[in-house]
């Protein structure tokens, strides 16, 4: 299976590839993908042609306006497709994931009743956490679910003690946009099931690097941003079905209750950010016909990403590699990338220097990667590396080099000694 995979991947022609971004043609080095990640051109492409060829109101009988409404019901689709979600209309478009966060628990917040029970975690981006603090106007008690500061995981044990017929929802993130550990959602949405809770997963950080299977990872809710992976500063949360149905609405006294996903959308898409999500599949799909693969649209984007995956290990390795030979450098996550948990995202600190005294070093080569919390601010707090800048980090995405990653060692090793 692996040696597949290996073989796929050296399929890969890496020029094609980054020509689809058109940022990539400088020579600077973006290694800030999980800040955001660069756009493709089709995407551009699609969002410029909707603005100049489709501005009109949508739902009128008019031809243009027919013709606009399919173009968001077909990106609504693409990105079902992208997710695999059951239902189009599971699909909830917004401005932004912790915009999105702050509307669904909006309307979850008439269902919450005093002494409801709400597990967050200290490793989140505070998009997943302080949306749901919120709920405790309406009474709800929040826990916390800590990570252990010697391993740097969620501990299931921890997780158990937790549960408890109170707790009405859970909220965790998919994989760490500081840490880069993927965890088991699946796992955990089998636990909180048992106790009769909902799991809200947040996979900003996991979404550029994994295909996305909303079934699969047996959340209840599921969100994530379109400018990590590839698109424009957009994002999609997923809801099953019957739970969306049950919300409350967000929108006007006259739009139904069972008009979803558009009672969770009030004011609507926007159309053009909507319509240029579609590159983001068809780009994906280009790239799996590119390996070789038929078949299914989802079989064609696992291969896409299962090459992806491949190379991003090889060099989040090279990487690794390096600053595990390092005896000031201590790296704040799975230190290699054996175990498959981990996707590129690499943050580290050096003994006794201030994070920002590294980024500043590497900003001086055409190098863009960076120092802080990145809104992971419980998770560095806890560690105690707050008083360092919080940590530097590298992000990694697929169209990244073996040579820039040499670059980016050359100059990290004049800082770090
Ligand atoms: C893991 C994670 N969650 C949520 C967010 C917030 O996303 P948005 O900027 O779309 O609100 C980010 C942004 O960096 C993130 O990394």
């Amino acid at each position: 299976m692996l040696q597949a995979i290996n073989q796929l991947t050296s399929k890969l022609n890496f020029d094609t590839l980054r020509a689809e971004f058109p940022a990539l043609a400088s020579d600077f080095i973006y290694l800030d993908n999980a800040g955001g990640s660069q756009v493709l051109r089709r995407v551009g492409d699609r969002v410029r042609d909707y603005l100049l060829g489709n501005s009109v109101q949508l739902g009128a009988s008019y031809r243009y306006s027919q013709e606009a409404g399919a173009k968001v019901l077909a990106a609504r689709h693409a990105v079902a497709e992208l997710i695999n979600a059951a239902h189009d209309d599971e699909v909830v478009m917004g401005s932004a994931t912790t915009a999105l966060m702050f509307q669904i628990t909006q309307s979850i917040l008439p269902s919450i009743r005093p002494g409801d029970e709400i597990i967050l975690t200290n490793t989140d981006h505070e998009a997943n956490i302080g949306a749901w603090t919120r709920l405790q106007a309406a009474g709800a008690v929040v826990r916390f679910w800590h990570v252990n500061p010697q391993t740097l995981e969620l501990d299931l044990a921890d997780l158990d003690v937790l549960l408890s017929p109170k707790v009405k929802w859970v909220a965790m993130t998919h994989a760490s946009n500081v840490l880069g550990t993927i965890n088991p959602v699946h796992v955990v949405a089998e636990r909180v099931h048992r106790v009769g809770a909902r799991l809200c997963v947040d996979a900003v950080a996991y979404a550029p690097h994994r295909l996305v299977d909303v079934q699969a990872s047996g959340a209840d809710l599921y969100v994530f941003s379109f400018y990590k992976v590839f698109g424009p500063h957009y994002a999609v949360l997923w809801g099953r079905r019957e739970l969306l149905l049950g919300l409350s609405s967000l929108n006007h006294f006259f739009i139904s209750g069972a008009t979803i996903p558009y009672k969770l959308q009030p004011g609507n898409v926007n159309y053009e950010l909507s319509y240029g999500c579609i590159g983001i599949v068809d780009y994906l799909l280009d790239v799996g016909a590119q390996l070789g693969a038929t078949g299914t649209a989802r079989h064609k984007m696992q291969v896409a990403f299962d090459a992806f995956e491949v190379h991003e290990n090889a060099l989040a390795e090279q990487l690794l590699t390096y600053l595990r030979s390092k005896k000031n450098v201590r790296i704040i996550g799975l230190p290699d990338t054996t175990s498959g948990r981990r996707v590129p995202t690499i943050s580290f600190m050096v003994d006794g220097t201030m994070s920002e005294t590294v980024v500043l070093h590497t900003d001086r080569f055409g190098i863009g990667i960076r120092f802080g919390d990145f809104y992971a601010k419980r998770l560095i707090e806890a560690l105690g590396l707050n008083v360092w800048g919080g940590v530097v980090r590298v992000s990694i995405a697929h169209y990244n080099t073996r040579a820039e990653i040499d670059h980016l060692i050359r100059h990290l090793d004049e800082v770090i000694g």
